[in-house]
């Protein structure tokens, strides 16, 4: 009997093996106190517009503990508390990492964890950046304790191609286990050197003892104009998976070149307009999981929002073989391309023709109706074969600002199943009331997690124009699988 209906089950898991899945959200909604307040919300850029601010989020690799690292509510000191990835409920020890300005990114190792922040040098050293403006730092934890702590920029960093500093920390900290090196990749304003006073990005790399190291053709101390949103992900060796929105029209996969120029792979035409690029990454406080890597894999997926490009004109400033564009709609859409390895994207590059109308026609839109915006994009993977891609949608948009973001009545989240060959599968799943606002994590058994706080998700105002304020002393967790 029971040999019998086993057999049965057996066979009807391979007559919808041929399916494809679909998705199943379950939220762990205020599971985890914090023993200190935090304000999740982080005015963007220019527009002062509400984005989440970034909770990082990682999980051991033999899955026994969760981290997540968030900034406490003063401005100062960044927390990062143990978790049980079952209950997503504290476990000991709390870290608390003081006089840093922001949590920037977080890897997650067996016995501790790495964390990406930016904090103060004294004005008393040595090429320190002025008035205390923060300079970026890994800082390594084993078992609550700090075993070492390495400045990626500032003083005596590429000092000469020019100092750098953070003063808001935009970027990602990843980790691989086959090259043993952390990678950082974040915004950065030069305060010596050519650069002095422009923003623009550094890619840095870290050995696991702590030691900067540079590495030829990976390592860069100055790559996109004006970068408002950074992609990164790990690759076996170094260079790393890297994507930039800069501030003259393209979004580059720039692996290979660690810059924006035309020998990267341009991945899309985007409106740029006094050095916003529509905050294709996110934006302000954006930066995370918006690049991932198929499980056992070459292949990585990448999600971003666009307003789409028309009317290629050609770019005087950057020269021969580069372009600027038009936006073709005012709302962004969600979409993503994928990449068969870390340096190659496996449809056509965007259109580099001065005059041509289209300079979209090579995006595949994962929200294709015009009318509504999106935002907060992010992509993860299942496995080696499905993803997930998430928005934000306002459905009737305000964008008064051009090449920024719109404001009007959040209208949901949305968790849409897609697959390494590019398609949408199935109707998006909409919640009002789940969020993403912290790295989505794959665990082992290949369901996605993330934090969100558990709040009333406005898009209608901007930080100070009316909007409540909000702190909070909890935190709580989505998670998504395949049914
Ligand atoms: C995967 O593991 C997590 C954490 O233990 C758990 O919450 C989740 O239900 C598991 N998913 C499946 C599909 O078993
Ligand atoms: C740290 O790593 C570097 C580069 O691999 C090596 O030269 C150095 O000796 C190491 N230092 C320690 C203390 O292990
Ligand atoms: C951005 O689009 C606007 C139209 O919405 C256009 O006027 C402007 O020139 C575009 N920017 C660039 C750099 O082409
Ligand atoms: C990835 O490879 C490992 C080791 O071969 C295997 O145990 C695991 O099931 C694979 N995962 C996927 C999603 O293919
Ligand atoms: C281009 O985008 C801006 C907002 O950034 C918007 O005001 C304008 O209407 C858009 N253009 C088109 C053709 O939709």
């Amino acid at each position: 009997m029971a040999a019998r209906s086993l057999s049965l089950l057996l066979s009807a898991a391979a007559l919808v093996a041929a399916t494809d899945p679909s998705l199943k959200l379950k939220t762990f909604v205020d599971v985890l106190d914090l023993e200190y307040s935090f304000d999740p919300v982080k005015a963007a850029y220019w527009t002062a517009l509400p984005h989440h601010r970034r909770t990082p989020f990682a999980v051991s690799p033999d899955g026994q503990t969760a981290y997540l690292a968030y900034l406490d509510s003063s401005g100062t000191g960044v927390h990062v508390q143990h978790l049980h990835p079952p209950t997503m409920t504290a476990k000991g020890p709390l870290v608390s990492i003081p006089n840093v300005y922001e949590a920037g990114g977080l890897v997650a190792h067996d016995h501790g964890f790495a964390l990406l922040g930016n904090e103060p040098i004294a004005t008393t050293v040595a090429n320190a950046p002025p008035s205390g403006t923060p300079v970026p730092a890994i800082y390594r934890y084993a078992n609550g304790v700090q075993q070492w702590k390495t400045f990626v920029a500032g003083p005596g960093v590429h000092a000469d191609d020019g100092l750098s500093m953070a003063p808001d920390m935009n970027g990602d900290l990843v980790w691989s286990d086959e090259a043993e090196l952390y990678g950082a990749y974040f915004v950065v304003t030069d305060y010596s050197g050519d650069a002095d006073g422009h923003f623009g990005d550094s890619i840095e790399y870290v050995n696991d003892n702590g030691t900067l190291e540079t590495i030829t053709g990976a390592s860069s101390s100055w790559g996109c104009s004006h970068n408002t949103g950074i992609a990164f992900e790990a690759a076996d060796a170094a260079p790393f998976a890297s994507i930039c929105a800069e501030d003259q029209g393209a979004i580059w996969l720039n692996t290979a070149t660690q810059g924006m120029t035309d020998n990267g792979v341009k991945i899309s035409n985007e409106n740029t307009t006094n050095g916003a690029g529509g905050e294709a990454m996110g934006g302000m406080s954006g930066s995370y999981s918006s690049l991932a890597r198929f499980v056992n894999s070459t292949s990585y997926i990448f999600a971003w929002v666009s307003r789409g490009a028309v009317d290629l004109t050609a770019n005087t400033w950057m020269g021969d073989g580069y372009t600027s564009a038009s936006n073709r709609t005012n709302g962004r859409r969600t979409a993503m391309a994928l990449f068969s390895d870390k340096e190659t994207k496996v449809s056509a590059q965007a259109s580099s023709v001065v005059g041509a109308v289209d300079g979209d026609s090579q995006v595949n839109w994962v929200s294709p109706s015009i009318g509504a915006d999106r935002s907060n994009a992010h992509a993860a993977v299942f496995d080696d074969e499905y993803a997930l891609v998430t928005w934000e949608e306002i459905a009737q948009p305000s964008c008064d600002i051009i090449a920024f973001g719109c404001s009007g009545a959040f209208t949901g989240t949305h968790f849409q199943l897609v697959n390494v060959a590019g398609d949408t599968i199935g109707e998006p799943i909409v919640s009002e009331n789940t969020y993403v606002a912290g790295d989505m994590v794959t665990l082992a058994n290949g369901t996605i997690c993330w934090p969100y706080v558990n709040m009333d998700w406005r898009l209608d105002l901007p930080v100070g124009g009316g909007l409540p304020e909000t702190t909070t002393k909890k935190m709580s967790f989505g998670c998504m699988s395949l049914v």
